[in-house]
């Protein structure tokens, strides 16, 4: 082993053992000391799913990336396993950036990874190179292949930037055969996704161009995930530098998802529907693990580069994943629900049914929470004559509150965190077109003591968002002005 992934692994031992399980999410994976960004390496291998993450153990925020390591058998209690790179390499000394594993057909776990390292111009001014390489283990220590990097500038289509070729998301095709998508520049500077081919995932060979951006979505298009699901092909890829269009997608760092359909012989995929990922306020760098039931299931990183959400303290660890979310495609969308393991911690039912809310707010007796998953169904109380707004409180005291708000005349749900505990000027706020039969509004609400995901009419769209408020705000309330009817199910989750 390396000294510098030795060093790594000694002090995040010290000091990871050091953070108080409480002052953690419950069930959303944190690093184990310092900080985390992407999900790399989601993958089911010997029983257990791996997830590997983007991280720098010695201070809270992004430098020389390391791959932090977590193992699970439910993808809700994690187990943290010792840092599984560092950038030890002459090839990889700018960063072991994002990546992805499989296992090999010997039963090894194979790891792939973009590798960054520097180059120095003429004017003595440095940039980044970046390759991709491999490593291979048996789940808890990595050697890095003698013959890395193995997929470099020489195989990449005419045009394509060195300088942006990152993020290899891995697979097994029906063929045999490994592929691998990567993210990547073409020369306009915009985006494209390109397709590699190897049999053994060490001899990798360009296979075509997946897709392209066209300067539509953003430019350069990071961490992609491509697979067949419900009868369809679907992209997942976060751009940078988006603009938006309408309430789908926001400006800067996003998530994109492009539904179509894979033309065999051009190996290009054919664009029938585009939507974002996640309409909340964090959410990027997604990748998926198909589970052995073969359930398509995703985790994304419950952040944003644009606002990165620092809690107002001295805090050991930064950043979360999100709830690992099992995904379909129904009436040609991307659906997400969360897991049903989920379900096992559920405890302490409460249900309501049919309160009436008429100009009021109200508190429900046991409906209070900060671990929390509490399903709610709104209508109006008198269909001729619809309520004009529902608001949903949580994370609630005298001073703080995180706000759902739901106008049916607009089918617009706002998010809003202005009340959840940053003095930062932070993005608050986002809004989402809620599509459906707006008679009917179905929220489901997870809340895990820094986060709140709401999944909205059985996971057509999804927000997320991190909270910064202290955890004795625990109330909830329900606000109607008009006449509102609704019930309501709680569930603690610890
Ligand atoms: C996305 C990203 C990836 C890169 C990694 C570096 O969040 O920018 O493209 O591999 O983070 O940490």
């Amino acid at each position: 082993m390396s000294e510098m992934l030795e060093k790594a692994r000694k002090y995040e031992e010290e000091q990871g053992k050091q953070i108080k399980a409480e002052d953690r999410p419950a069930f959303h994976v944190s690093p184990y000391v310092g900080w985390m960004n992407d999900p790399n390496g989601f993958s089911y291998y010997q029983g257990e799913y791996h997830l590997f993450y983007q991280y720098y153990p010695y201070d809270t925020h992004w430098d020389s990336m390391h791959w932090g390591h977590v193992v699970s058998k439910d993808l809700l209690h994690w187990k943290y396993l010792p840092a599984a790179l560092a950038p030890d390499e002459e090839y990889d000394k700018g960063g072991c950036f994002s990546g992805s594993a499989i296992e090999l057909d010997d039963g090894r776990q194979l790891l792939m990874y973009t590798a960054v390292d520097h180059e120095t111009l003429e004017d003595g001014s440095k940039r980044d190179i970046q390759t991709q390489a491999v490593a291979v283990g048996d789940g808890r220590d990595y050697v890095k292949y003698e013959k890395n990097p193995v997929l470099t500038e020489k195989d990449l289509p005419e045009g394509a930037s060195k300088v942006d070729f990152r993020d290899p998301k891995i697979w097994k095709g029906k063929d045999g055969n490994f592929y691998c998508v990567i993210g990547s520049r073409p020369a306009d500077g915009s985006g494209q996704i390109l397709l590699y081919r190897s049999e053994n995932g060490f001899d990798w060979e360009f296979v075509s161009i997946l897709a392209e951006n066209k300067k539509r979505f953003g430019k350069m298009w990071e961490c992609p995930d491509f697979f067949e699901l419900d009868g369809k092909h679907v992209l997942l890829t976060s751009p940078q530098d988006m603009l938006p269009e309408g309430l789908e997608y926001h400006n800067g760092n996003g998530t994109l998802c492009i539904i179509g359909e894979m033309d065999k012989d051009t190996y290009t995929l054919k664009e029938q529907f585009t939507q974002s990922v996640d309409y909340g306020i964090d959410f990027y760098a997604m990748q998926t693990v198909k589970a052995s039931d073969g359930r398509r299931i995703m985790i994304g990183w419950m952040q944003n580069w644009d606002t990165l959400a620092h809690r107002d303290n001295d805090s050991k660890w930064f950043a979360q994943m999100s709830l690992p979310r099992e995904l379909s495609v129904k009436n040609g969308r991307l659906y997400q629900t969360p897991i049903k393991e989920l379900d096992e911690m559920r405890k302490n039912r409460v249900e309501y049914n049919n309160v009436v809310i008429d100009n009021d707010t109200i508190s429900l007796d046991k409906i209070e929470g900060r671990t929390i998953d509490m399903e709610i169904v709104i209508r109006p109380e008198d269909k001729e004559n619809v309520y004009k707004k529902f608001v949903l409180r949580f994370a609630q005291n005298e001073r703080f509150h995180t706000e759902l708000c739901f106008r049916p005349d607009e089918s617009v749900l706002k998010i809003d965190r202005k009340f959840s505990g940053s003095e930062r000027a932070l993005v608050h706020q986002r809004r989402c077109l809620v599509n459906g039969d707006a008679d009917e509004l179905k929220l489901r609400v997870i809340l895990d003591r820094f986060s709140a995901e709401i999944f909205i009419n059985d996971g057509e769209q999804v927000m997320s968002a991190v909270i910064f408020t202290e955890q004795e705000a625990k109330g909830i309330s329900f606000v109607a002005e008009g006449a509102a009817k609704i019930d309501v199910v709680k569930y603690d989750l610890i």
